[in-house]
């Protein structure tokens, strides 16, 4: 039983079979793991999490070849793990179709309205993603001590805080979205039937964070539209069974000295490794929310206006692979590769190379391609916080500009410095690119200073711990910290 248990779909560890029978481990990816497994490393605590690789269910079902790895449990320093089981079909189907394929786009404003329809197919998947979160609340319930704090992260678990609240309303309930949330047009393209479970879902918790107040807004117009007794002024909304949950965002940021201190693992970068000249770097995930074809096209439209900077300024497009069992992220990845062997074609000398593509798996390395950059790009179609954009203006060394979609929930906090973009206009990306090349360093240097200290206003264990001081007073009654 543990005082406070966290759920989230991905974990901290994820586990992979050796061909002699073992089992390795690598870090979770993505930012919600990165943010959260330094934190609770140090606390007493159960992490709960799917198992998503054939070494995870080796764990999760606590074979002997997992056991000899842990001697008893996986832990993460005093963080205790449990991966949880699903047979494979209900569990991609989840992940895959309702998690990743419609919400994931859905909030991102992403899906295909031309093609999109909810058949019964689609509600046989959604049927799945339900088992999955009633077996994730099933496990917090059964971790949870009495009167304990439950977590439970992101879209992927929406449905589980009514059906915890059900179980043990003992605990104390936060649910946090760390992706976007759209406004009730665009989320009403969900059937209402499904639209109206995972609020309801949702509405289970005592209080539920987002990453900026952006996204808090739009869920409670959500709910208001969708007929709640929501009060908009104070965040609170009215649930069903009558309890009142609190509606706030927690807007992430960076822990600087363990930035540093990862970023001195990646050796000093050899001169043009990242190209020559003046650097416009992006970091991301090959993800088609990130717009990574947009910003190569604001790239060559300006390279088409500047012919004086041919040979002079380069663009470093550092990405990770993401979701690669999926189709729409293979076909993203080949079209971002095909668009980057276009623009070399046609703007390239034998001594230029105008972009370079580097795909790795090394966030020491992408972090020294940050700090050589002259220009930072960050322009996401929408997104929850970006935490790319307040990690590069921290390990930068050239008081690069940071170009940052307007529509990234970072853009919240770093406006003061950033300079802000439409991510659909790459006309206004091209004339960015040549006035942040062309800034004079006073004005980059203060920015830049602006953006150093917006960027670390709330590091990860102040972040979390403000969380959970405002599900204790929540849980007492009172409203959170203003
Ligand atoms: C990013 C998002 C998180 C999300 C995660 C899922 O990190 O910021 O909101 O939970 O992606 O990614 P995955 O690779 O686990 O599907």
């Amino acid at each position: 039983m543990s005082g406070l248990v966290v759920a989230s779909n991905r974990g901290p560890l994820q586990f992979a079979l050796r061909p002699d029978g073992g089992l390795g481990w690598s870090r979770g990816a993505g930012g919600l793991v990165s943010a959260l497994a330094p934190v609770l490393k140090g606390r007493a605590c159960t992490w709960i999490s799917a198992a998503m690789t054939d070494g995870d269910r080796v764990v999760g079902a606590g074979a002997p070849a997992a056991t000899q790895l842990s001697r008893s449990q996986p832990r993460l320093g005093r963080a205790r793990l449990r991966l949880l089981t699903f047979e494979r079909a209900t569990y991609d189907r989840s992940y895959q179709e309702v998690a990743n394929r419609t919400l994931w786009f859905l909030q991102h404003h992403l899906l295909d309205t031309r093609t999109l329809s909810f058949d019964e197919r689609f509600r046989a998947s959604w049927a799945c993603y339900r088992e999955v979160n009633r077996t994730f609340a099933a496990a917090c319930a059964g971790a949870a001590a009495d009167d304990g704090s439950v977590h439970l992260e992101d879209y992927h678990l929406a449905l589980a805080p009514a059906m915890l609240r059900r179980r043990r309303p003992d605990v104390g309930i936060l649910h946090l979205t760390c992706c976007p949330w759209a406004g009730p047009d665009y989320f009403g393209i969900l059937p209402d039937d499904l639209a109206g479970e995972l609020l309801a879902g949702m509405l289970g918790a005592d209080l539920l964070g987002f990453l900026t107040d952006r996204w808090a807004r739009n869920f409670l117009a959500c709910c208001e539209a969708a007929g709640y007794d929501v009060d908009r002024e104070c965040g609170v909304i009215r649930a069903e069974d009558g309890h009142k949950v609190h509606v706030r965002s927690y807007p992430l940021g960076v822990d600087q000295q363990a930035l540093w201190r990862l970023a001195q693992r990646a050796p000093t970068p050899r001169g043009g490794e990242f190209g020559q000249g003046r650097l416009v770097v992006r970091v991301d995930r090959m993800e088609p929310t990130k717009n990574i074809l947009r910003g190569l096209d604001g790239f060559a439209a300006f390279l088409e206006r500047h012919p004086r900077c041919h040979g002079e300024v380069t663009h470093a497009v550092v990405t990770n692979l993401s979701r690669p069992e999926m189709a729409e992220y293979q076909r993203y990845r080949a079209e971002v590769e095909h668009r980057v062997e276009e623009i070399n074609h046609c703007f390239g000398t034998p001594s230029w190379t105008p972009v370079r593509l580097i795909v790795l798996d090394d966030h020491p390395r992408a972090l020294r391609a940050m700090a050589v950059a002259d220009v930072l790009v960050v322009n996401p179609v929408w997104d929850g916080m970006n935490l790319v954009a307040k990690e590069a203006v921290l390990v930068n060394q050239r008081d690069a500009v940071l170009i940052l979609s307007r529509n990234a929930g970072a853009a919240d906090d770093l406006r003061s410095g950033a300079w802000l973009v439409n991510p659909f206009d790459t006309a206004e990306l091209a004339e960015a690119l040549a006035g942040a090349l062309a800034m004079p360093a006073g004005e980059r240097a203060e920015r830049s200073r602006r953006l150093r200290t917006a960027a670390t206003s709330m590091p990860p264990r102040r972040w979390f711990a403000v969380q959970n001081a405002d599900l204790a007073r929540v849980r007492r009654s009172l409203s959170p910290e203003p």
